[in-house]
């Protein structure tokens, strides 16, 4: 009989208790599942009286309820069981665990350095595009039309989409070429066109050559370039300013020497030896044993270049001097291998974390 049965499952179900997962699972299948003792049920009931089918329909839905209302109580205990038993295999008094702080690169403390010294001079800091026209990065320095820096062994040049573009004419676009700068006296060239003098500014940035990668060469480095122009500026400017920036950088007694040089962009053309930063003079490796290393080129602006920005070149005069902030961090830190610094690896860069603040 239904009834008996019903009345039977009840008391069964009513004293069921467990928190374990799987009993309770197979209490669900038994009573709740698609071929459970519950359905079961429903399909005998469907060939009852229909007197009996009145007084049943409704016990027989309090026997469902009844399934499962257990069941889902049981299922709430069981999951916060589950939980307690994590949370007590937890040791709280454990140290958490600590977060990696990370490192400024050794060629930004560098920069910083090189821009902190300048700013006690009056320099500001001044930038401009990696993407550069023919005109900023060549023409207006006085490139003369076939100067082999500007040939495709060490420029990148970009092609354009819109070909119209290269026949411009004017300047700038003389030869209509678009490149990825090769120095950042492009950014010179920019501010001079922008205003008139006094200028004092330094143009910190990445700039490329067409170079093969490797320990000494890359293809892209960074540059910090310096211009000073006004009314009577002279080379022993120069000399002095760069004199005062090799004591900040590298401690005093470091000693200068100028070598003639030449840029098209200025004249006259030095580069700068400072005695070696490693032997103190007494030749090493670094040095290759002649106790001096170059740093920076340099020299007193080309007064073609100051016409160029519209800039009268009867009545000011300037100095500029550009050096490459990889060579610098290598003075400084012994950095060998040029390829270091754009690898990334956290272990490298952490060790000049403290070197410069
Ligand atoms: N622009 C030169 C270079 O990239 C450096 C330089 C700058 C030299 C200013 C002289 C004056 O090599």
């Amino acid at each position: 009989m239904l009834q008996d049965q019903i009345t039977q499952y009840t008391a069964e179900i009513n004293a069921f208790d467990t928190k374990n997962a799987d009993e309770l699972e197979q209490f669900r299948i038994r009573f709740l599942g698609t071929k459970g003792i519950i359905k079961d049920i429903f399909d005998e009931f469907k060939a009852v009286s229909p007197e009996e089918k009145r007084t049943l329909g409704k016990v027989l839905n309090e026997f469902k309820q009844l399934a499962e209302a257990k069941y889902q109580a049981l299922n709430e205990l069981t999951e916060n069981s589950k939980l307690q038993t994590e949370n007590s295999q937890l040791d709280m008094t454990l140290p958490g665990e600590g977060f990696e702080v990370g490192a400024r690169h050794p060629l930004a403390l560098v920069r910083r350095e090189i821009i902190e010294i300048f700013n006690k001079l009056g320099f500001s800091v001044a930038e401009g595009p990696e993407i550069e026209d023919d005109w900023h990065n060549f023409s207006a320095l006085n490139f003369p039309e076939e100067h082999p820096a500007r040939d495709m062994q060490d420029t990148f040049f970009i092609k354009k989409a819109d070909s119209s573009l290269s026949t411009g004419e004017g300047r700038g676009e003389a030869k209509g070429d678009i490149a990825l700068r090769t120095h950042t006296s492009s950014v010179q060239v920019r501010m001079m066109e922008a205003g008139q003098p006094p200028f004092r500014a330094l143009m910190p940035g990445r700039v490329y050559r067409n170079e093969a990668i490797s320990a000494r060469a890359h293809c892209f480095f960074h540059q910090v370039e310096g211009l000073y122009v006004d009314e009577n500026v002279s080379f022993a400017d120069l000399k002095q300013t760069l004199f005062y920036f090799v004591q900040e950088l590298y401690g005093e007694g470091t000693k200068v020497r100028f070598r003639p040089s030449y840029f098209p962009f200025t004249e006259p053309s030095a580069e700068m030896d400072i005695s070696c930063t490693i032997c103190k003079g007494a030749g090493c490796q670094m040095c290759k044993g002649s106790g001096w290393v170059e740093i920076l080129g340099c020299g007193m602006v080309d007064p073609n270049v100051l016409e160029n920005c519209g800039i009268d070149s009867k009545k000011y005069s300037g100095f500029a001097f550009g050096m490459g902030i990889e060579r610098i961090a290598n003075l400084k830190f012994e950095i060998k291998d040029l390829r270091l610094f754009s690898e990334n690896d956290v272990r490298f860069l952490k060790q000049y974390k403290t070197a410069i603040i």
